[in-house]
């Protein structure tokens, strides 16, 4: 369980997180969605202990992130959003360092490692160097290497970004999995369809401040069920509508060419947030 009260985070004249007060439950998947700079990150640095944060409390588990700092650690694994492995080392020697880290005995480190490796369905790359895989494959090896002390909340900060969509579609299955394992999990990332497919909760955050909290079924039926989308002087004007029937009349009246779609959850965010995405 994450929770968040009054949470503030000044980086000297930015106002990065602006008392966000937030409840993740166990077990969910919870995803959080903003544009470039609205505070993704360093929400997630300061409930992993990588930054202060300037007023309010964090408890992860319980453990208030600020009292009891190593305690809250042990509670969570974090994927950051910048690949940060050891190019130079192979995929064992990365999650081998990680694993001393925690201060696990040899043998248990070795089961433990490969288990994870396979699991990812990457133990064939087990003494492959780094540098030598693939964005896809070292995004496993973050995963991989972020469970390797079993935490019960993990942080994916952008798990997918740069991947193609085979390769996002496996690391959601993942995903999907270790929430299954029971873990609960906290996502960033700027592609919508991620946090639809995967979230049982999405929350938008828009310059510091949540916006809206709901289930992504809600937030689409909130807007409608079907949307027309046309292009009105260079600008892409897109309206919405609860039942079919309304969209048909409403495509009586057009003169212009125009897309007849269902509504996505990025029709919210961009409604919420004003901005287009990545
Ligand atoms: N170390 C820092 N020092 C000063 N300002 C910072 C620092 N880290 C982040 N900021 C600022 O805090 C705000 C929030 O940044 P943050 O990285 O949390 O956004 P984000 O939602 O993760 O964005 P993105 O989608 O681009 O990753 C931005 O205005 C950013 O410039
Ligand atoms: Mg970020």
């Amino acid at each position: 369980m994450i929770i968040l009260e009054n949470l503030n985070k000044h980086y000297k004249s930015v106002h990065a997180l602006k008392d966000v007060n937030l409840h993740v439950n166990s077990g969910e998947i919870f995803a959080c969605l903003g544009p470039n700079g609205a505070g993704k990150t360093t929400l997630i640095r300061i409930v992993t202990g990588l930054t202060r944060l300037s007023s309010g409390k964090a408890f992860l588990n319980g453990f208030n992130v600020e009292k009891s700092p190593l305690a809250a650690k042990k509670e969570c694994g974090l994927v950051p959003q910048a690949i940060n492995l050891d190019q130079e080392l192979t995929v064992f020697e990365n999650l081998d360092i990680h694993c001393r880290l925690y201060k696990m005995p040899a043998k248990k480190r070795r089961i433990k490692i490969d288990d994870l490796l396979d699991y990812m369905d990457i133990l064939d790359r087990k003494k492959t160097l780094i540098k030598h895989l693939s964005g896809g494959m070292k995004r496993r090896v973050m995963i991989a290497r972020a469970l390797t002390h079993s935490p019960q909340i993990l942080f994916l900060d952008e798990p997918t970004v740069g991947l193609d969509a085979n390769i996002r579609r496996r690391i959601w299955a993942i995903i999907k999995r270790i929430q299954e394992d029971g873990t609960t999990i906290f996502l960033t990332t700027h592609y919508i369809e991620e946090a639809e497919f995967l979230a049982q909760r999405v929350a938008f955050l828009n310059e510091g401040e949540i916006v809206a909290l709901d289930t992504p079924e809600n937030f689409m039926a909130k807007m409608g069920v079907w949307a027309i989308d046309r292009l009105e002087e260079s600008n892409m004007e897109t309206t919405y509508f609860k039942t079919r029937q309304e969209a048909k009349s409403f495509i009586v009246e057009q003169e212009k060419s125009f897309t007849l779609r269902r509504v996505h959850l990025e029709d919210v965010f961009l409604a919420l947030t004003g901005k287009k995405v990545k």
